[in-house]
């Protein structure tokens, strides 16, 4: 049987989780495993899943709220090349799932492929996005899909297609342990174009949410026909804080956060803002962003 001994060069004990994510906040990972390629990924998932030994996967840390008491078991970060190359082949473009979401959107407008340029402004990875099927007003990166390759629990690889997935509002029904890769159909376009219509997009972002600072985008998903912000605003927490963390004076559904911010700082806002939203409008906030 295999041991996590076997990946040592790969793993690291007890490595803060904070710097790998947007909020800056939270604990430790006890084993954080970096594999180089997809191979040593099935390997080290299959030692896991000998061994019972429970793994997350990392993205890009853009949607994720670590606890300040840390994650027991390993994490796994698909940081190296061989996780986020992006290929174009006519209309299809291929990318690893450990490629940056903007990477795989300048790549494909820069060829003349339209589609991706209304993500522009999403943080994280192509496989982060996949799994929560990121988007906004304008579309979201499911109806662009063929195909997306996945690793499972046990470090068994297949390849789902278009007609095998479902994607719906912040939903995937990608539930496999890892992403690995997937491909897009895109559409033919002047780039000159598709760029003009992606700085139309950043504008309107950057004037609506606060993007220079610490956050995890939208901390609730919008209820059926509603706003989640305009919820949270109109129960009056704008700027609300606890510790150093803070609800987003500009948008509501923002938490920011700022040096010496704890998790559990975040954690409190986000109950306040539970509590307060169901009490005055009986609506329960679902959250977008995963708690490890
Ligand atoms: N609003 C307020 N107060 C606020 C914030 C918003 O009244 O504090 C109002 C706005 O004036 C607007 C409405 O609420 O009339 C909707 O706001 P917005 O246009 O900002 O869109 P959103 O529904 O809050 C969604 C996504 C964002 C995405 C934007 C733009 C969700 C939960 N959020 O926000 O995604 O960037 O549309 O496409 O679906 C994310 O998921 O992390 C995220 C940031």
């Amino acid at each position: 049987m295999s041991s996590l001994d076997d990946f040592r060069e790969i793993t690291q004990r007890d490595k803060p989780l904070a710097p790998y994510t947007w909020l800056k906040v939270g604990g430790a990972a006890e084993y954080f495993i970096e594999p180089r390629h997809p191979d040593e990924l099935a390997h080290v998932i299959r030692c896991c899943h000998e061994n019972q030994i429970p793994m997350r996967v990392l993205g890009g840390g853009s949607n994720v709220l670590v606890r300040d008491d840390g994650v027991s078991g390993v994490v796994l970060r698909m940081a190296g090349e061989e996780f986020s190359k992006i290929a174009v082949d006519e209309t299809t473009v291929r990318s690893g799932a450990g490629a940056l979401l903007s990477n795989l959107i300048s790549q494909s407008v820069s060829e003349g492929l339209a589609g991706l340029e209304s993500l522009a402004g999403i943080p994280g990875t192509v496989g982060g996005a996949l799994r929560g099927n990121a988007g906004g007003r304008s579309g979201d990166i499911g109806q662009f899909v063929k195909s997306v390759t996945v690793l499972t629990a046990k470090g068994e690889q297949f390849t789902r297609s278009e007609d095998e997935l479902a994607f719906a509002y912040r939903f995937s029904s990608i539930n496999e342990l890892a992403i690995l890769e997937a491909t897009f159909e895109l559409q033919p376009d002047d780039p000159d174009e598709i760029t003009r219509r992606m700085r139309k997009l950043w504008i309107m972002k950057k004037a609506t949410q606060p993007l220079t600072f610490q956050s995890a985008g939208c901390m609730f998903k919008n209820p059926r026909g509603m706003s989640a912000g305009t919820l949270i605003d109109q129960v009056g927490l704008k700027g609300t804080r606890i510790g150093e963390a803070e609800i987003s004076d500009r948008h509501a559904n923002f938490v920011v956060t700022t040096e010496g911010a704890k998790s559990d700082d975040v954690l409190r806002l986000i109950d306040r803002t539970r509590a307060k939203v169901a009490e005055q409008f009986g609506v329960d906030l679902k959250l977008e962003i995963e708690i490890w």
